[in-house]
């Protein structure tokens, strides 16, 4: 090893190039399955040089740099990968995004916009869909037909979604407009249930008629990204989506209201 070699930290090398979560990779480390330079190392923490390590006595290759991408999906894509359902998300990616196996963090419908997240961090998405960590994602809902009046109550207790039995976790719904026909609201869920907002107001009486997600954990849409476009996420982006929130607004107000953690 050389003065210029560049040094990673075992665990989050492991994770990647497993690949495995980061709390998996420590557990291998500690159980005496990784050596480096020839030596089992027991420190899950160790700067060590990535050509040195090996897993079960095999030399593991370089993750390719971790990436995380912003897109504000507009309508009509799908997120797939299927050609049968094209047009698709990743036809808005160029091929170096392609290449890198950006995939989405979370899917939304085809005929919902909003913030999306793509990445090939292993990491990163176990932190926003692992069904213990309860995100905040926030939707502008716009729904047609007579919501129920108890609707925002019977949001906050859960509702049963067939055939899953559980009930939803509280989700946070402000009603904006109401009107004989529909009217505007915003919801926060902190799950990802198939098609959740659209049934969850469905059995309230009303249908959605557009949906756009505006926000993930603490990170709101960024206002520079129109539909269609995608940029690397910032540190600064990527540590607001990891937030338990509650999400807050540009007015710094919060965009629902959701208890404080
Ligand atoms: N809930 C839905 O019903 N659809 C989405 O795309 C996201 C949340």
């Amino acid at each position: 090893m050389t003065d210029a070699t560049p040094l990673v930290r075992l665990d989050s090398f492991l994770a990647q190039a497993i690949p495995c979560t980061r709390s998996e990779a420590k557990g291998f480390v500690r159980r005496g399955r990784v050596q480096v330079g020839g030596k089992v190392t027991k420190d899950p923490g160790a700067k060590v040089a990535p050509a040195e390590i090996t897993f079960d006595g095999e030399k593991l290759w370089a993750p390719p740099p971790r990436w995380t991408r912003l897109i504000h999906k507009p309508l009509g894509v799908a997120c797939s990968h299927d050609p049968r359902e094209a047009p698709l998300l990743y036809d808005l990616l160029n091929s170096q995004e392609l290449a890198a196996h950006l995939e989405a963090v979370g899917r939304l419908d085809r005929e919902t916009s909003g913030l999306l997240v793509i990445t090939n961090d292993g990491d990163l998405l176990q932190r926003l869909t692992h069904p213990r960590r309860h995100v905040w994602k926030v939707y502008e809902v716009s729904f047609a037909g007579r919501l129920h009046p108890a609707t925002e109550a019977t949001f906050r207790a859960g509702v049963v979604l067939p055939p899953d039995p559980e009930p939803t976790l509280p989700a946070f719904l402000t009603v904006g407009t109401r009107n004989p026909q529909g009217g505007t609201a915003r919801i926060g869920i902190r799950e990802g249930r198939y098609h959740q907002v659209r049934r969850m107001f469905e059995l309230q009486g009303a249908t959605v008629t557009a949906l756009h997600r505006v926000s993930i954990g603490a990170l709101l849409l960024p206002s520079d990204l129109v539909p269609g476009e995608t940029r690397d996420a910032t540190p600064n982006e990527l540590a607001l989506m990891i937030e338990p929130g509650p999400p807050v607004g540009p007015d710094g107000h919060p965009l629902v209201p959701v208890p404080a953690p």
